[in-house]
């Protein structure tokens, strides 16, 4: 039999980091098998994903920007996928190309290993950002029973959004930012504002109770000015690195057939290439 083989696409797709985590999951499990980096550009996308199994691949991933147009060249979609909007992974199935969001079930997985109980108070939920990452994590939060407030720069994403998802969804202005952060028990940045070489997000914590989580899905660096400052106040916090590994963990499942664990080891690989300089 021939080892299997996936991909991630994406355009460009040279800054990628999941080859580096499904390789070194082939590589620590002793399995046969590769994940290939291939650059699609938009007009080539449904050729691809009609025609990847025909090439031998067993599946893959989708990064930017195909990740919602996708959803039209694929057979099936699961809850989350649909309920997100997007999709980031593929495998086949009864000959059906088959299709998941893997980035609420990372998030939530993420979350429970790093700060257990983190949502044993099903309470108040506050979200920053009204983009794709925020639909995903407002998935995740609504699954752990959470009322979500959106918070956006453009309150109108963020109306959208919530109309998206129902009523345990509100869109908030920026402006009543301090009484939503009084209210919360958990807060997480789903924008890029904080990663490494853009604006950082400045925002004073001081209204959110000391028992709140804070977390924030940028993963370069590894602690954001917003970490820094809610551990300095003495919050539990949580970066966007193991949101990162556990999404792909799905996804290496079905093509590879191990699922694969996020261990302090593959932690220790990710982190040293992030610690890299990148050449931009
Ligand atoms: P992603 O799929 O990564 O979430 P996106 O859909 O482009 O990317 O969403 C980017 C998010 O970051 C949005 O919430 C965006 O706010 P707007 O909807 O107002 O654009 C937010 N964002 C980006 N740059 C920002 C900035 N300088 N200040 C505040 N929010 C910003």
């Amino acid at each position: 039999m021939t080892p299997p083989r996936a991909f991630v696409i994406g355009h460009p797709i040279a800054h990628s980091r999941s080859p580096l985590i499904h390789g070194t999951w082939l590589e620590t499990l002793g399995l046969q098998g590769s994940y290939e980096r291939i650059d699609v550009p938009p007009e080539e996308l449904g050729t691809f994903l009609r025609s990847f199994a025909a090439r031998g691949f067993s599946g893959g991933n989708i990064t930017v920007p195909h990740k919602s147009e996708a959803m039209a060249h694929v057979d099936r979609i699961d809850a989350a996928g649909r309920a997100i909007g997007a999709i980031n992974t593929v495998w086949i199935e009864n000959g059906e190309v088959c299709a998941s969001n893997t980035d609420a079930e990372g998030f939530v997985a993420s979350l429970d290993q790093e700060a257990p109980g983190w949502d044993e108070i099903n309470g108040r939920a506050l979200v920053y950002g009204a983009g794709g990452a925020a639909r995903a994590v407002v998935h995740a939060l609504l699954g752990r029973g959470f009322a979500v407030d959106v918070v956006n720069r453009t309150m109108e994403r963020a109306r959208e959004l919530a109309e998206a998802f129902g009523p345990p969804v509100t869109a908030a202005s920026t402006r009543d930012i301090d009484d939503r952060l009084a209210e919360a028990d958990f807060f997480v940045n789903t924008t890029s504002l904080g990663m490494a070489g853009m604006e950082p997000l400045t925002l004073h914590l001081g209204a959110l109770k000391r028992e709140a989580v804070v977390c924030d899905i940028v993963y370069v660096p590894l602690e954001t000015d917003l970490l820094r400052a809610a551990r300095g106040r003495g919050h539990r916090t949580v970066n966007g690195l193991g949101m990162l590994l556990h999404q792909a963990v799905p996804g290496f499942a079905h093509w590879f057939g191990v699922r694969p664990s996020v261990t302090p080891g593959l932690r220790a690989i990710v982190e040293a290439d992030i610690a890299k300089p990148r050449q931009h």
